[in-house]
């Protein structure tokens, strides 16, 4: 693989958008557009594998997404569930270790079931650590970590004045994770959406107009190249 490992972001984050358009362009049903944005799924976490990438976040389905038809939300489910049980021995064949993030109660219990199935069996696994954001939204994570942070206060763990950037960090949904250092979305939108809020404080962003079925392993080696021209500042000067 071309893109040069010394440059390499050790998190690349991605807003995987344009299924519905894709499908759409191909007058097929949007469930259609989101099998083939599985597909491209596929191909990035064996892309992220070979180029060494630490940590992979996927927004597989957001908090605003349930608003969605009733068909598209059960089908969704579906196919994450499909995919699980489907990818699981290849996640396990390349190492690679699944974790969730979100409020991962909100999924139906069977899907529930599958994602923690997969992540038990891929536990002990040491390669690429693949993150879906599952009913994620960046401010229900922060609200989420405020009330953390203000249980650990009452039942005296942390005292307000230790309250800090690192310490708030602890209180989130990622805590276990470095922030991203790379933020692919697909399909040309120059939005957020609610991804990733607090994290993406100093994430380089990468904006492609291919639909998220079409992004290959080709265009992931694209963007990594990009992020190994980019100077990282963090506000101050070099
Ligand atoms: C955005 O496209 C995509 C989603 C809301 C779902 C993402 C799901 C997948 C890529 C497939 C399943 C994922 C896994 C991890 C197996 P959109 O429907 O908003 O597209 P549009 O903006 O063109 O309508």
């Amino acid at each position: 693989m071309p893109a040069s490992s010394k440059n390499v972001p050790r998190h690349i984050a991605i807003i995987m958008d344009g299924n519905g358009r894709w499908a759409k362009g191909r007058g097929l049903p949007r469930i259609k557009g989101h099998e083939a944005g599985a597909q491209a799924v596929r191909e990035c976490v064996e892309g992220c594998g070979e180029l060494k990438v630490e940590y992979l976040t996927l927004y597989a389905f957001s908090a605003e997404n349930w608003q969605r038809p009733k068909t598209e939300v059960i089908a969704l489910m579906r196919l994450l569930e499909k995919f699980l049980r489907e990818k699981t021995p290849e996640l396990i064949e390349k190492n690679v270790r699944l974790q969730a993030i979100g409020r991962l109660t909100d999924l139906p219990a069977s899907s529930q079931q599958q994602l923690h199935k997969t992540i038990e069996q891929t536990a002990g696994n040491t390669g690429l650590t693949l993150i879906l954001a599952l009913s994620y939204g960046g401010r229900l994570e922060i609200i989420d970590g405020i009330k953390s942070l203000l249980r650990a206060i009452e039942l005296g763990h942390i005292d307000r004045a230790m309250i800090d950037v690192e310490m708030f960090s602890k209180h989130l949904y990622t805590r276990y994770y470095p922030d991203p250092d790379l933020l692919i979305r697909t399909s040309g939108e120059m939005r957020l959406s609610n991804f990733l809020l607090w994290q993406t404080s100093y994430t380089e962003m990468y904006i492609t107009p291919k639909l998220w079925p079409d992004f290959t392993k080709k265009d992931l080696v694209a963007a990594v190249e990009e992020f190994g021209r980019r100077q990282r500042r963090y506000g101050v000067v070099l």
